[in-house]
């Protein structure tokens, strides 16, 4: 079960996010739409803080004259920005047509879709009366949320709820179904009256449709992209000819992704609109499985340089069962988010082994894996069921006159969902001294200076005495280089809590010894240590405490 204290700390966090402008619920006046978020000031700043570390420490600060430390080779890295519409053919080749969808369920009583494998339940008898009682909760919950509707169900009052015999173990309903332990006509929904209610399970399909032109017909029928990877894959060419890159290399992109989900839940954790942070690195076929390793363990690393809890994280090699229809291996990188049961974790970022599936299926036609080979899936025809460009994106390697299809490495990251990570792990509260001494409960946003949304804030200790003046310009020579904010409303007490709460690393507060001796409090967040320095080095200090 989610323990209490982690969902009311859950609870608290998508509070603070709403009330200090991490985050509100898109369209919010109009009552929210669901699966939708905005960032708002400060959730803007962070997020953009999150991309920018990303593409420094991937692409645009990437030594590649260098063997970065694990890498068997040095390696080249470059940028692109794909559109998100694009031509149709595209996702019949990846697969995204034919395969992205989930099997959903809908109520006919509640009005509500669930995805059906996400349902569990269990036979419930009493006094002769039996029914398969269904929950969508998932992990420790659900045996509560299953016993909570049973109770409700029979009409019992809960020092019944031992009345109840339950037969068989809690399991898929999609299971049961399969092996005959239960039938739609006798399962109770997850939020149905009564049983019977549940439709027969139907694919769909999570990409977004639209019409491209004034004509709308169906051969103008595109999709708005589920991943930003197939931008980089149709452009592979593009960027070996243009660039000068030499394999191995990595193309980098940062966009946004939609995903038609059928059940988004979890704050921003599963959106319907979020952003990605895709590398697909391109390998020779020999090489991949030292490439893969290294960038598992090097985008491991990055979430703790960033300051993420090791042991909310975890490195997750995937079963042959989980592999994706493209993957001969997949990492995924989880965290354990306090909206999940005690042991959960939720994936931050997968690093798949994909293979040469992506280009050779925009060569020669959508493939399928056929007695453990890829080949062109045909239809009864016995032509290729997509086709492909028919372009040849090969690679010949001029210094060893190697042709081949790179094999890729692809690590994929969610910008969200490690927004909402960082954002998680940093909140605390604890206690600190107040202006009297007297211990204060605090809420605190512990986030990496890196990625604080507001690096520091200029304080005034009161609004006269010639503070102000020094604090402003301060502030004007800090803002050249940093994100920095000046506040002089409130006792210093309140304003330091307020800075606390959206992360801000260190405040300055300009006294009446600043004004006899040219020195600045400079209050550490964390440490709430408080030392003098020098009014004139206090920009270069906090720029190299930065760097
Ligand atoms: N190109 C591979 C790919 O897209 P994925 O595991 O489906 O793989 C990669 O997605 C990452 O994108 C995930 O690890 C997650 O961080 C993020 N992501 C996927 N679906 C999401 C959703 N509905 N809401 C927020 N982030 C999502």
């Amino acid at each position: 079960m989610t323990k209490p204290d982690d969902q009311s700390r859950m609870d608290k966090i998508v509070s603070l996010a709403k009330r200090r402008g991490f985050i509100f619920p898109s369209s919010e006046i109009y009552g929210g739409l669901n699966g939708f978020w905005d960032y708002g000031p400060l959730g803007v700043a962070l997020k953009r803080n999150l991309k920018d570390a990303w593409w420094h420490d991937m692409v645009a600060g990437h030594d590649e004259l260098a063997t970065a430390a694990g890498a068997p080779s040095p390696y080249e890295m470059a940028g692109l920005d794909c559109t998100i519409i694009m031509h149709p053919q595209v996702w019949k080749c990846s697969g995204h047509f034919d395969l992205f969808h989930d099997w959903m369920i809908d109520c006919r009583d509640s009005k509500k879709r669930y995805r059906y494998d996400h349902l569990l339940g269990r036979r419930a008898a009493h006094r002769g009366k039996q029914v398969f009682v269904t929950t969508d909760a998932s992990g420790d919950d659900a045996p509560a949320e299953l016993a909570a509707r049973a109770q409700k169900f029979f009409g019992l009052r809960a020092k019944q709820a031992s009345e109840i015999e339950w037969v068989g173990e809690l399991e898929p309903l999609a299971a049961a179904i399969t092996a005959g332990g239960a039938s739609l006509a006798d399962t109770l929904g997850p939020d149905a009256t009564a049983p019977g209610t549940l439709t027969e399970p139907r694919e769909f399909n999570l990409m977004f449709e639209t019409r491209i032109g004034a004509m709308a017909s169906d051969e103008d029928r595109a999709f708005l992209r589920p991943e930003t990877a197939q931008g980089i894959f149709v452009n592979f060419k593009n960027v070996c000819d243009t660039s000068r890159v030499r394999v191995p290399f990595g193309i980098a992109q940062i966009g946004k992704s939609f995903r038609n989900e059928i059940t988004p839940r979890n704050f921003t954790f599963r959106s319907r609109e979020f952003e990605q942070m895709e590398i697909e690195f391109f390998c020779r076929p020999a090489d991949s499985a030292e490439w893969y390793r290294y960038w598992r363990d090097r985008r491991w690393k990055w979430y703790l340089d960033l300051g993420l809890t090791a042991g909310k994280l975890q490195l997750r090699e995937h079963g042959q069962d989980e592999l994706s229809h493209y993957s001969v291996g997949t990492a995924d990188i989880e965290y354990a988010f306090p909206f999940l049961a005690e042991g959960e974790f939720g994936e931050l970022e997968g690093i798949a082994h994909r293979g040469d599936f992506d280009l050779r299926s925009h060569m020669e036609g959508k493939l399928v894996r056929r007695d453990g080979e890829l080949v062109v899936e045909t239809g009864e025809d016995g032509k290729p069921r997509h086709r492909g460009s028919g372009k040849d994106l090969s690679y010949f390697d001029d210094i060893s006159r190697e042709r081949y299809v790179p094999h890729v490495i692809e690590p994929s990251a969610g910008a969200d969902r490690a927004t909402l990570a960082f954002l998680c792990d940093a909140y605390h509260e604890d206690e600190v001294p107040d202006e009297d001494g007297k211990p204060r409960s605090r809420t605190v946003v512990k986030l990496h200076p890196k990625l604080a949304p507001v690096k520091a804030a200029v304080l005034p200790l009161v609004k006269k005495d010639g503070m102000p003046e020094v604090a402003i310009d301060l502030y004007r020579r800090l803002k050249r280089q940093m994100a920095c904010q000046y506040d002089e409303k409130g006792s210093v007490g309140r304003r330091y809590a307020r800075q606390d709460e959206a992360g801000t690393p260190w405040c300055l507060t300009i006294d009446g010894q600043t004004l006899s001796d040219q020195t600045v409090t400079l209050r550490d967040r964390d440490s709430l240590v408080q030392e003098r320095v020098p009014l004139a080095e206090v920009v270069d200090m906090l720029r190299d405490r930065l760097a």
